[in-house]
């Protein structure tokens, strides 16, 4: 059993407001349910960045390349790197020095990654490494001086707390080098309908994603949640730009937790909250790439204007 998990389902449970981590959504049976997020009409934040780097491929790599004999393309969270695909083919066609890292804390993911890239992609320069972000940055580092440009894709910065984002961009910071990069996907504030929507999918996708977490409870941490007794609650506030997601109980009722061990109580409609997406005007973007001593190089934009690819250079 995972320690970490327990302490963490512990202590979120046991506040007020109750609260559990999204970063607990990734196990096998939400990296399936995540893939089909991705997949959804109403999800229209791949299509976008997939679309960023189909018309942009070509300003992105010039961006990229430097003196040095070849440049670093690491991914954080790289999945299967669905999107990226597009970068890879066209700057091997264009027969650029680079090196492709994808970074996952999942070995899993890792393996799955390196089988695809090695059948799709023989001649790519692949080093995957299976570590937590920042020791990654700090590996790669240490084996080479050369330009790293980092991808941190789809929104995923959006699930990060203003707090919690800016102390990423800053400890990133202290270990990139001056001309180092980072290309950052922010999903923009827009139709408040158009974003809820893609919370709130009819099919109920986002919603199995969310109840998913509780039967991880139950299975990993011998807990007896009946996820009937809750309801998926997404809600997006247009003057913040945070979409967040609540799981809450239709009634007043208790949950065990064997591993804790402890029993819970829920009152009726009381919430866990799940999950924030925050969405972003530019002058957001700015200011968060000034306060961490970027400068922002260039931006790229689907032809909606629904999404950025910010590209962020180190002063
Ligand atoms: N970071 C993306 C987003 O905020 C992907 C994501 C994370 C997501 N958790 C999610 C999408 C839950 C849908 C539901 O949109």
């Amino acid at each position: 059993m995972d320690k970490q998990f327990l302490e963490d389902v512990k202590m979120g449970l046991s506040s007020s407001p109750k609260f559990l981590s999204s970063k607990y959504f990734y196990d096998e049976a939400g990296d399936k349910l995540f893939q089909k997020i991705m997949e959804l009409d109403e999800y229209y934040l791949t299509d976008c960045e997939f679309e960023i780097f189909t018309s942009h491929k070509a300003d992105l790599l010039e961006h990229f390349v430097s003196a040095c004999e070849l440049f670093h393309l690491i991914e954080f969270g790289a999945g299967d790197a669905f999107k990226t695909k597009v970068l890879l083919r066209y700057f091997l066609e264009q027969n650029v020095a680079f090196e492709y890292n994808p970074i996952d804390i999942s070995l899993n993911v890792i393996d799955q990654l390196t089988v695809g890239m090695n059948q799709a992609f023989p001649d790519l320069a692949l080093s995957p490494l299976n570590l937590e972000y920042f020791k990654a940055v700090e590996e790669i580092g240490r084996q080479s001086t050369c330009r790293k440009v980092i991808l941190f894709l789809g929104s995923n910065i959006g699930n990060f707390t203003e707090t919690e984002a800016d102390n990423f961009f800053l400890k990133l910071a202290a270990l990139l080098k001056k001309g180092d990069q980072l290309l950052i996907g922010f999903d923009l504030k827009k139709d408040p309908e158009v974003i809820l929507a893609a919370y709130n999918d009819r099919q109920g996708i986002t919603r199995e994603f969310n109840m998913n977490l509780l039967k991880r409870i139950n299975r990993e941490l011998d807990a007896d949640f009946n996820v009937s007794q809750f309801y998926h609650y997404p809600l997006y506030d247009p003057a913040s730009g945070s979409a967040k997601s609540y799981l809450i109980s239709r009634k007043k009722q208790q949950v065990r937790i064997g591993a804790i061990p402890a029993t819970l109580d829920f009152e009726e409609a009381e919430l866990i909250f799940m999950e924030i997406s925050q969405k972003y005007g530019l002058e957001d973007i700015e200011n968060y790439a000034s306060r961490a001593g970027f400068r922002i190089a260039a931006n790229f934009f689907d032809r909606r204007k629904y999404f950025v690819n910010s590209l962020w250079e180190l002063k």
